[in-house]
């Protein structure tokens, strides 16, 4: 069942590996060769009993009561808040380190929020509960103001988002799938709209999660909160509006970032090029700017549509395109892991 590589390696539990994150992590941990001692998969108890691949192979599937946190070194969690803020903290109190996947402890002071290109240093000693990976439009476009503020400053960042419906999981895959198809058949009929609402299909959605009384939405607070708190900048001046698009797979950006000093293009352009995840899409008027469909690498943060504006050298323009699950999720969680397993002596290699 564990694909036993050496005795440091750790022993995994992955709550969530049926869903459309866990699914990344576990396809993740195969395409890196990652080595471990064992990975429990871990759902809900209707799934409990079933069987999914990894690295080929089928392995159980247990619900969360028949886990023994005691023996494991890593758990992740990709259920969603209620299952993070129901375990995490017990199952870090027995020894695991745990990095969740949820946004559930976001705004705890005492959780480190990581990007670990940006502050990975925070992982150097083992942290004591649980350790909060970003989300994926934190996770995407921090190491690109990391980059900036040290070479020009940031004075203010302005987001539009464009994010897939794999945002809301499987089944917001399903119902975008089903609207369109419903639609498309008879353009009268009513499609569904449990997890999006209205309905996604053909359709665009300017609020992701939940409305909060400043009229900003729970996506928009999360972006501000973490890309402050990674970058360190408690007080930066960043909003979002951030939409859901009827895409089925794959976020996109556009960002306006104001620096504080004049900014030359072709050294932005070189800038970005040097950052380790980021592919630039620059090749002058005849380039094609990434998509989510044409972008490529799932596993980088694809660059294009890159502007000084005309009247104002500080002023930048950046469109990013990436993968929500595999770039923006599952490899930060890995990347996090891997930090944090070998400050305590367990490698994830
Ligand atoms: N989708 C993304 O792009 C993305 C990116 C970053 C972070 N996240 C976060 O990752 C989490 C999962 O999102 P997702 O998109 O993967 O959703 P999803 O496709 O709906 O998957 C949810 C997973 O959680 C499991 N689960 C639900 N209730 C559970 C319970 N009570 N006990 C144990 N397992 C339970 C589900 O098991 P069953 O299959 O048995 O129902 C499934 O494996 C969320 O917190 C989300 O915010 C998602």
């Amino acid at each position: 069942m564990a694909h036993v590589t050496r005795d440091a390696a750790p022993r995994i539990v992955l709550v969530g590996a049926t869903g459309a994150l866990g699914s990344a992590v576990v396809e993740l941990i195969g395409d890196l060769g990652m080595a471990y001692r064992d990975v429990q998969l871990v759902a809900s108890a209707g799934s409990a009993g079933r069987r999914a691949p990894l690295r080929g192979r089928l392995q159980p599937v247990v619900g969360l009561e028949d886990v023994d946190f005691g023996a494991a070194d890593l758990v992740l969690f990709c259920a969603g808040e209620a299952v993070s803020r129901r375990w995490a903290h017990a199952a870090s109190a027995q020894g695991a380190l745990v990095v969740d996947a949820s946004g559930a402890f976001g705004a705890d002071p005492a959780t480190p929020v990581v990007v670990p290109q940006v502050n990975g240093h925070l992982l150097h000693r083992r942290p004591s509960g649980p350790v909060a990976g970003a989300g994926p439009l934190t996770v995407a476009l921090v190491p690109l103001l990391h980059g900036i503020e040290h070479r020009w400053g940031v004075r203010q960042v302005v987001l539009s988002s464009y994010q897939a419906a794999s945002g809301l999981g499987h089944q917001g895959v399903e119902e975008l799938l089903e609207g369109t198809e419903l639609a498309l058949h008879d353009p009268d009929a009513e499609p569904p709209a449990d997890r999006f609402r209205p309905a996604l299909a053909f359709n665009v959605l300017p609020l992701v999660g939940q409305l909060l009384p400043d009229g900003s939405s729970g996506e928009e607070r999360r972006l501000v909160q973490e890309t402050r708190r990674v970058l360190d900048r408690p007080h930066l001046d960043v909003t979002a509006t951030c939409v859901r698009v009827p895409v089925a797979h794959g976020h996109a950006a556009a960002v306006y970032v104001e620096a504080e000093s004049p900014v030359v293009r072709g050294e932005l352009t070189e800038l970005l090029a040097s950052l380790p995840a980021v592919v630039v899409h620059d090749g002058g008027c005849t380039a094609a700017p990434p998509t989510p469909l044409t972008a490529g690498d799932p596993d980088r943060v694809h660059v294009g549509r890159i502007r000084v504006t005309p009247h104002n050298p500080r002023g930048i323009w950046l469109w990013l395109v990436f993968d929500n699950l595999r770039a923006g999720a599952a490899l930060n969680l890995l990347r996090i892991a891997r930090i944090a397993l070998a400050g305590a002596g367990a490698g994830v290699g």
